[in-house]
């Protein structure tokens, strides 16, 4: 029998309850939610929650009415087999337009399905080897400014590093303040560190999306300018450099279009802030699991030692670091970065045993399924062989959801693991990290599940088992 709403709490006045002890605790509150009421769950929340501080959603005084869903048949129904009837939230795509207009992210239906086809192909494995040699020459230049029983800054060095790895794999610009003015003047420019550094996702609110592009840019305050003039000198000279804003000026749709520049620049910086803060903080939980693993930690440097023998990373020995490979993806599993994927029911539709209603906002929440025991074994046990080939117990796709899941999986999932496995074999061939005294990691809830408070650690060499492993 079909019923009309799935379980769920009171909420309280327009869900006032609710989307207090959300704020509270979000963590806490949605996994009681699982608990409580199971697989799938409705409850109201009211005002601007989710990614809290970083998009201001304005639900008005109805509140919204939300199904959470935690159950991987779930996923599989909403992001894959039946996709088309959920589609983006408004209040999600005006954030993913940020400054700009739309991209990729923030498409719907065949504008989406064109743009996809138009933009995958940059991300083919065979472009990545010489991003690979971008990715460890960059990482170098951050562990060169290392010394051996110094703090560092973590938040602050892999914000910087994969602004710059960004910068130079997209629009092959260098950002301020590396690198020669030789090696600068072959670049096609300097991009200044608060342009990379300086997103604005609160840009759209109040319906700002809905003034044209070049206000929109006013709006966004004195950032951009820049990279606004290394793309426009691109679009002059057409000049192939080997970079995705090169391959984009060439991509050429079904019907022989090109995108317009207005596309190109929307796109380009679609994906040149999409792995700002993704990327950085799978780094920061990485290298936190492993000072909370020691044995994992030293199999990761027996591993590197052995297969490296010392040698500088490439993409090419990728292969030979399994194990490495495991470490990330557990450690992507055991502290997820994002808490929710959201959809909305864009034509009534029946889920499990209930007809969802146009309109209900749909939860997803990569935390609860990746640390769901009928998902993941002893999900509390942070055990990277779980993702190996020998495990008998394949982990469920639809359960583990670093990159979502069905047609709008994260483009740019092969480069950001590219990015990480060599970031992480650059460093822990040369050093070792451990956290800084008297540092506490809580999580919070802000653009990703992050450490609440920037990450400092201390830096020990690690030269004596390279040694080892040369001989
Ligand atoms: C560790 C790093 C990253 C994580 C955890 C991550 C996560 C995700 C997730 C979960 C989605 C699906 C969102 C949804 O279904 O609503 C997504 C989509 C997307 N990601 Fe990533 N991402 C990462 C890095 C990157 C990078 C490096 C790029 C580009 C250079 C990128 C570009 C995109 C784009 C364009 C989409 C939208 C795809 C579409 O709708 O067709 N991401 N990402």
């Amino acid at each position: 029998m079909l019923h009309q709403e799935p379980p769920g709490p009171p909420g309280g006045f327009l869900g006032l309850s609710n989307s207090l002890r959300y704020k509270i605790d979000p963590l806490g509150f949605v996994s009681e939610m699982a608990k409580t009421y199971g697989d799938i769950v409705s409850l109201q929340l009211v005002g601007d929650y989710i990614y809290s501080k970083h998009i201001k959603k304005t639900t008005g005084l109805r509140g919204d009415y939300i199904v959470l869903l935690n159950h991987p048949g779930f996923v599989q129904q909403v992001f894959v087999d039946e996709w088309q009837k959920f589609k983006k939230p408004d209040f999600l795509k005006a954030s993913l337009r940020g400054n700009w207009g739309d991209a990729l992210a923030s498409l719907e239906g065949d504008a989406w399905k064109c743009r996809r086809r138009l933009v995958q192909p940059a991300f083919h494995p065979h472009l990545m080897a010489p991003y690979a040699t971008t990715i460890v020459a960059c990482t170098q230049d951050m562990i060169a400014g290392w010394r051996p029983g110094a703090l560092v800054n973590i938040d602050e060095e892999f914000l910087t590093l994969t602004a710059r790895i960004a910068a130079r794999t997209i629009f092959d610009a260098e950002l301020e303040g590396f690198g020669t003015p030789i090696e600068n003047a072959k670049r096609s420019g300097i991009i200044n560190f608060a342009e990379a550094m300086g997103e604005d996702f609160t840009a759209t609110q109040n319906n700002a999306d809905a003034a044209p592009v070049s206000l929109r840019r006013r709006r966004a305050g004195p950032t951009m300018d820049t990279l606004l003039a290394i793309m426009k000198a691109r679009f002059m000279s057409q000049e192939e450099r080997g970079d995705m804003l090169s391959f984009l000026l060439q991509a050429t749709d079904e019907a022989g279009q090109r995108l317009t520049h207005e596309e190109v620049v929307n796109e380009v910086l679609q994906l040149f802030f999409a792995g700002h803060h993704t990327i950085p903080t799978t780094l920061i939980w990485l290298f936190y699991a492993l000072t909370q693993n020691p044995e994992v930690e030293t199999r990761v440097y027996e591993e590197l030692d052995s297969s490296l023998k010392g040698r500088t990373p490439g993409a090419d020995d990728l292969s030979g670091l399994p194990y490495a490979e495991m470490v990330i993806k557990e450690s992507m599993r055991f502290y997820a970065s994002s808490l929710m994927i959201v959809r909305e029911v864009a034509e009534d539709t029946q889920v499990g045993d209930y007809i969802l209603k146009k309109g209900t906002l749909i939860y997803v929440s990569p935390y609860l399924l990746q640390r769901d025991p009928r998902n993941f074994e002893q999900p509390e046990r942070f055990w990277p062989e779980r993702f190996s080939k020998e495990n008998t117990k394949p982990v469920y796709k639809y359960a583990f959801l670093p990159f979502g899941a069905g047609p709008r999986y994260c483009i740019g999932a092969g480069l950001a693991l590219l990015e990480v496995r060599l970031i992480l074999a650059t460093i822990a061939q040369a050093y070792r990290l451990t956290l800084a005294p008297n540092q506490v990691i809580v999580p919070t809830v802000s653009l990703t599940i992050r450490p609440a408070q920037e990450t400092y650690m201390q830096v020990s060499a690690r030269q004596h088992l390279n040694e080892m492993g040369r001989g």
